[in-house]
């Protein structure tokens, strides 16, 4: 027996991919050809909700360090969360991960990120960071660039210097902090400094979160796992995703 032809439609198709699609069934619908249509591309309610295509758009036309299916955990983990607060965010580079959280605070109406880089890219490693100029001068004025096309300015408050320098005025300008995300530095000083520094901010049920926690970057993880000793019964049970860990803190 001969299958029907499938109409593979996906929500990550552009307009004008959708449009073709159309076209080919409506054809095979007058040429008396069945085209069987997936069926939770049948259940698609349009009109009423945030689309989390539209985010995967934007992000995949963002350079970035991180997977779409990591930006979206990011984006869940934003938007999901029951504290109220802001984001505070250690390496932003061009932005990706930053439009994913802002895009989480800017859909639940849940506060701000604060995006801390100092746009020069990773100490010894700088060159991997390049875009366009040679000099690494564009890429700040591509991040906000890249935030204002995602239209999340107003989600965005960024800090251009290091995590160091910067947690003087990200501790006055945060309104609670109900998530962090470090992806930053991955050395176990820059690490472990950013834990000294920033933890304490972490409001109760908040959650930490590290890209890059992997055998890779053994100063990465052992500064996670020092903390994680000395914070005592401070976090429930860490959870692992490939090379993301997000940890809760208790209530
Ligand atoms: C791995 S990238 C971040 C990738 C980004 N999260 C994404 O979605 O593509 C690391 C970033 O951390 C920044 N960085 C390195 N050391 C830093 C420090 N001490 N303070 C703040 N930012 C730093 C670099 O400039 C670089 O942009």
């Amino acid at each position: 027996m001969t299958k029907a032809p499938v109409d593979r439609s996906s929500p990550m198709d552009s307009p004008l991919q959708a449009r073709l699609r159309k076209v080919v069934v409506t054809a095979g619908g007058l040429a008396g050809v069945t085209i069987e249509k997936r069926m939770d591309d049948a259940t698609f309610v349009h009109g009423h909700s945030a689309l989390t295509t539209d985010l995967l758009h934007r992000v995949a036309a963002t350079p970035g360090m991180i997977t779409l299916r990591r930006a979206m955990y990011l984006y869940w983990l934003s938007y999901a969360g029951s504290v109220a607060g802001d984001v505070i965010e250690i390496g932003s580079w061009q932005g990706r991960s930053t439009i994913a959280l802002a895009q989480g605070c800017a859909d639940s109406e849940n506060g701000v990120v604060h995006a801390i880089d100092t746009f020069r890219g990773n100490p010894g490693n700088e060159s991997m960071y390049v875009v366009g100029a040679e000099d690494r001068s564009d890429l700040e004025p591509n991040f906000h660039r890249n935030i204002a096309a995602a239209g999340l300015t107003d989600r965005v408050v960024t800090h251009a210097m290091s995590s160091t320098e910067a947690v003087g005025e990200v501790a006055a300008a945060v309104n609670g902090v109900r998530m962090m995300y470090i992806d930053g530095e991955h050395s176990y000083d820059a690490v472990r400094e950013e834990l000294e520094l920033y933890a304490p901010l972490l409001s109760p049920g908040g959650l930490l979160t590290f890209d890059d926690y992997s055998t890779r970057y053994p100063g990465v993880a052992d500064a996670i796992h020092e903390h994680l000793a000395a914070a005592g019964d401070d976090y429930v049970r860490p959870v692992q995703d490939d090379n993301f860990l997000v940890i809760r803190r208790r209530t």
